[in-house]
């Protein structure tokens, strides 16, 4: 190997070190090692930073605790700011509410940060789209109760934001209507359009004079193929296209909550991001799935599943490592297969699909400290085989990993009454990887 070479090579496993590589699907872990918990995320660029609010999500239940807010110089490693807006003593947002699809934008006018969310009951039948403002925009945001549109509260569920180039705020909702902000972004001031054919989850951005608009069909937390919109002009006419990503992926198993445009040397790239949900586990076991769209015209795609890719160009990486194969595939409560290694990363791989539960995954060093659990989900529609889990870096040292049949899978059923989910509880796992 020449000295160009050797270097190379030296200059690349630095750089594996600090990977800027977005992982699809996989728990992400904090700076303080603990599971990325923000669901029905935005992220926006403030002050040199990304800051990253979203759902910190419950374990075992659907009870609104608070949004999370982090930040990020890469948009890859993510520090835990606080509980941007905790629950409520009382009232909308009080005990056992509902908080989803917080999203929080910086009024040009006031200076001030305004954060818009979905607050309901546990039933989803006393929706409210409601409001919360903070100085700064990691401060504590202080809670104003429903957003109001002449002087009535707006009683709409799925909703998102959009700021246009003159820093005008818009208020996306479910099913159509879209609305622009007054000034002090603290309520509506207009209905602008509203838009035939339009389902849940909205989200929009703007490149070239175009805006895209994105939405899922209604299958509550279960994945659908969500679709997009195009116009010239925000108020229409709105032009409605198919599928972003293959048809029968199911968006690549995940619902769309976000668009953030991501400048990076020179270029933008328009990342859509997605939430794999996991009822009732969202906190640990629901993950997120980041895209480079590919923009061309009035089309939008993401034409490839990127399971893992470089935030700096939007191209491919691969998880690697010394491989071991594992085998197991069992749905039998308690069965569980414990796996030593040497090193200080692991990755588990294997299959979802509709027969897949929970697994419990244990981390413990040699002196026997558990030193990470959380639970794993095999569950999709749309069998996918790929990594499951990774771990956190530890010091090089000898750990052992533990895989276990939870005997528990996704189970929800949505606010029309179906129910979606496993029929099984199977814990699949072809191999490990270890680094
Ligand atoms: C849809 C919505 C989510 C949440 C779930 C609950 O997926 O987009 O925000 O309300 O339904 O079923």
């Amino acid at each position: 190997m020449g000295i160009v070479a050797l270097f190379c090579t030296l200059f690349i496993s630095a750089q594996n070190n600090n990977e800027q590589v977005i992982y699809n699907g996989v728990p992400w872990f904090d700076t303080d090692g603990n599971i990325v918990n923000a669901h029905g995320a935005c992220v926006i660029e403030d002050g040199g930073r990304y800051w990253l609010f979203g759902e910190y999500k419950s374990h075992g239940n659907n009870n609104f605790i608070g949004f999370g807010c982090y930040s990020s110089n890469d948009l890859v490693h993510w520090k835990f700011e606080r509980i941007a807006l905790p629950q409520q003593k009382d009232g909308i947002l009080g005990p056992r509410r509902v908080g989803e699809r917080v999203k929080v934008m910086k009024c040009p006018k006031t200076g001030e940060y305004v954060m818009l969310m979905h607050a309901d009951n546990q039933n989803y039948t006393d929706p409210y789209i409601a409001l919360a403002t903070s100085p700064t925009i990691n401060g504590e945001y202080t809670f104003r109760g429903p957003l109001l549109y002449n002087g009535k509260p707006m009683k709409r569920w799925d909703m998102g934001t959009f700021q246009d180039e003159d820093g005008t705020g818009y208020l996306l909702i479910h099913h159509g209507p879209i609305y622009r902000l007054t000034e002090d972004y603290r309520s509506i001031a207009t209905e602008t359009v509203n838009i035939k054919g339009m389902g849940e989850s909205p989200a929009m951005f703007k490149k070239d004079r175009i805006y895209y608009l994105l939405t899922s069909n209604l299958t509550g937390w279960e994945r659908n193929d969500n679709y997009y919109f195009t116009a010239t002009n925000i108020g229409g006419p709105w032009k409605k296209h198919g599928c972003f990503c293959p048809k029968g992926t199911l968006t690549y198993n995940s619902q769309t909550t976000f668009v953030f445009p991501l400048k990076m040397n020179g270029k933008t790239i328009y990342v859509y991001m997605g939430d794999r949900w996991s009822y009732p586990y969202q906190d640990e076991a629901a993950t997120y799935v980041w895209l480079p769209f590919t923009v061309n015209g009035e089309t939008l795609s993401v034409p490839e599943y990127k399971r893992a890719w470089r935030v700096t160009n939007g191209s491919n990486w691969q998880f690697t490592g010394r491989e071991t194969h594992i085998g197991m595939s069992s749905d039998t409560k308690g069965r569980s297969v414990s796996i030593p290694f040497k090193g200080c990363q692991i990755a588990i791989a294997g299959e979802t699909d509709n027969k897949g539960g929970y697994a419990e995954i244990r981390i413990i060093d040699s002196k026997g400290n558990l030193l990470h659990k959380s639970y794993v989900d095999f569950y999709s529609k749309v069998v996918d085989n790929g990594l499951r889990f990774i771990s956190r870096k530890y010091k090089k040292g000898s750990y052992t990993i533990q895989v276990e049949v939870l005997g528990e899978h996704w189970d929800w059923v949505d606010k029309h009454g179906t129910e979606t989910g496993s029929a099984g509880n199977f814990v699949n796992v072809d191999k490990v990887i270890v680094r």
